[in-house]
């Protein structure tokens, strides 16, 4: 070959591989739209009044038909309930409630054939106490002794005290006397859940053994359930753990906020854990093929060691480690610049060649409804669906549900159970938790039977699916059209620009070479904006058109607009879409 078609080769060569370094495919995960099940609360087949696995199988088509890519479902395992299934007592078996192990495998099955990926929720934290685990550990079987925190407390003046300060988040001592081992066990959660011993290598290997049992059973990843608390600090040379330091702002000892949780909490071994655990999916992907499996892990850290679980240079880490930005920062008068100095704190923060994720709500927090206000359902629905990477949409969120109130008798949540009546309401988490509204039919359609677990909201007859598929500016169908627009190119590999416009009107573009550009803009507060998107945005193509409006717009899906002048009305928002390509 002459030399000239040598070089003519090469620079080839150099192009398509350029190419193909450009056009790398994104894994399925990184512009999913996921969806949490709390199945408790979704689908009840059996009219026990409580959901279950085969509920959620009945309705893998409902997630298809919302573009769902991928389900989380808090736990179905065998389960006390005492924090209803996180508190687990068998890792590998389904809790008779929910189900069978076959109920599990048909779920399996049908989610494979519809193409909706399972997600299980890992509780490694902790076990129930009646887990045959921590009953051995009682019992000082020699396996399973150092399974748990285990202490003898302080002898003071004769008499057998807490072994520190330590406070629960459910309230009280974080320590619990057994009887039968003669010691207190340490439980950062309920005191039927018992935390267990990371630094022991035989729990690692345990809980590496229940991550390998599912991935054989075909599910695509793991949410992993409160992972900061994963580790304490390590005892001292004479087995003591030091007290956390007092915090000014309460005086209540059981307060969870009594002490700052320097000792209970991100550890510094922590996200190299989930590093282990990153490395056993990925071994497994490589024996036996198929898709990257995941991991969402929840941390509510500040975001420097949340962006720490994402791995390093050296480790993979979790692929979607919980982006709470928005429950924990954002208020009802939180305005443009904060919504905008959030969302881009997180970009920036993220380490390299990593994806974003959105969370705005879940089965621990107030709806978004009634924390921002049910005018503003759609507004967020646009934001997490618009915004670059993977969504995680809450069930019920797609529908605008919002919080049941619920009377102190009927409550449930252990978080509100362990106190005292006042204020339960703010501790309480069962207001988020009722059941799915399907319909105007008997318990919203989601369960025949006589009484729900919780009750359902007495709005159902106006506020549910089947209503909203016959209505077209339903919170359901402008959920729908965002997750048609997210198979756009410009919404799956574009880039992000998040800005203010003004301490109102918050604007997300969305860009890509040779495409369409597509425009966010919420109003957030209750007066009307006019707004010029090239104060804030440099190239802006001249024309626009309306693509997802709401009920409180005037304007049509298709109507123009012009860039320089965009009217918003109040809690209005939109998505708008440039008519030519830039
Ligand atoms: C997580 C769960 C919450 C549970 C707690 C203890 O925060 O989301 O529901 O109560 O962990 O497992
Ligand atoms: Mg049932």
């Amino acid at each position: 070959m002459s030399s000239k078609w040598t070089l003519a080769l090469a620079v080839l060569l150099v192009i398509c591989v350029t190419i193909h370094v450009e056009a790398k495919t994104k894994a399925w995960w990184e512009t999913a739209s996921f969806y949490q099940i709390y199945p408790r609360s979704f689908k009840d087949s059996d009219g026990d009044g409580v959901g279950d696995l085969k509920g959620v199988t009945s309705k893998l088509s409902y997630l298809k038909e919302i573009g769902i890519a991928a389900t989380w479902l808090s736990p179905f395992l065998k389960s006390p309930m005492a924090d209803f299934g996180y508190d687990i007592s068998n890792f590998t078996e389904v809790d008779p409630l929910f189900g069978t192990m076959e109920d599990f495998e048909e779920l399996m099955k049908k989610s494979k054939e519809q193409g909706v990926r399972i997600i299980l929720d890992f509780v490694p934290n902790h076990s129930s106490d009646e887990c045959e685990w921590f009953v051995k550990s009682a019992q000082n079987d020699p396996e399973y002794k150092d399974y748990y925190i285990w202490h003898p407390g302080r002898i003071v003046n004769g008499t057998r005290l807490v072994p520190n300060n330590w406070v629960s988040v459910f309230r009280g001592s974080a320590w619990e006397w057994h009887e039968g081992r003669q010691e207190y066990y340490l439980h950062q959660f309920h005191k039927k859940q018992p935390d267990f011993n990371f630094r022991n290598p035989k729990v690692r290997e345990a809980m590496n053994n229940i991550l390998r049992f599912w991935l054989n059973k075909g599910i695509d990843g793991f949410r992993v359930d409160a992972i900061y608390h994963a580790f304490e600090i390590a005892p001292d040379a004479e087995g003591n753990y030091p007290d956390e330091p007092r915090n000014d702002w309460t005086n209540d000892p059981d307060d969870y906020g009594y002490v700052h949780h320097i000792y209970t909490v991100d550890q510094p071994e922590t996200p190299l854990l989930v590093y282990e655990w990153r490395q056993v999916l990925d071994q497994f992907q490589k024996d036996h093929g198929g898709d990257e499996r995941i991991l969402m892990v929840e941390t509510w850290s500040p975001i420097e060691i949340v962006m720490e679980y994402y791995g390093n240079s050296t480790a993979e880490g979790a692929q979607i480690p919980f982006n709470f930005q928005m429950i924990s920062y954002l208020y009802n008068d939180s305005d443009a610049y904060h919504y905008a100095n959030l969302i881009n704190e997180w970009l920036s923060k993220m380490p390299a060649g990593r994806t974003a994720n959105w969370v705005v709500g879940n089965h621990d927090k107030n709806r978004v409804g009634s924390r921002f206000g049910p005018e503003r359902m759609d507004m967020f629905n646009m934001l997490l669906l618009t915004l670059p990477g993977c969504s995680v949409t809450y069930n019920g969120e797609e529908i605008g549900m919002t919080d049941v109130w619920i009377s102190w008798q009927e409550t449930v949540d252990p978080q509100a159970c362990n106190g005292v009546e006042e204020g339960y309401e703010y501790r309480s988490r069962d207001p988020a938790r009722t059941p799915f509204q399907w319909s105007d039919e008997l318990n919203a359609g989601f369960s025949t039977g006589n009484e729900t677990w919780l009750p359902v909201s007495p709005d159902y007859k106006r506020d549910n699916l089947k209503r909203q598929r016959g209505i077209s500016l339903s919170h359901l169908n402008i959920f729908k059209q965002l997750q048609l627009l997210r198979a756009e190119n410009t919404l799956r590999d574009g880039e992000a620009e998040v800005k203010a416009l003004n301490a109102d009107v918050l604007a997300v573009k969305r860009s890509l070479y040779n495409d369409f550009t597509y425009i966010t803009l919420m109003n957030i507060f209750d007066s009307v904006q006019t707004v010029n998107l090239n104060d804030i945005f440099s190239n802006l193509p001249i024309e626009f058109q309306y693509v997802v409006v709401t009920d409180k717009s005037i304007r049509r899906k298709g109507d123009k607009v012009s860039s320089t002048k965009v009217i918003l009305l109040p809690k209005e928002a939109v998505v708008l879409k440039s008519t030519i390509k830039v």
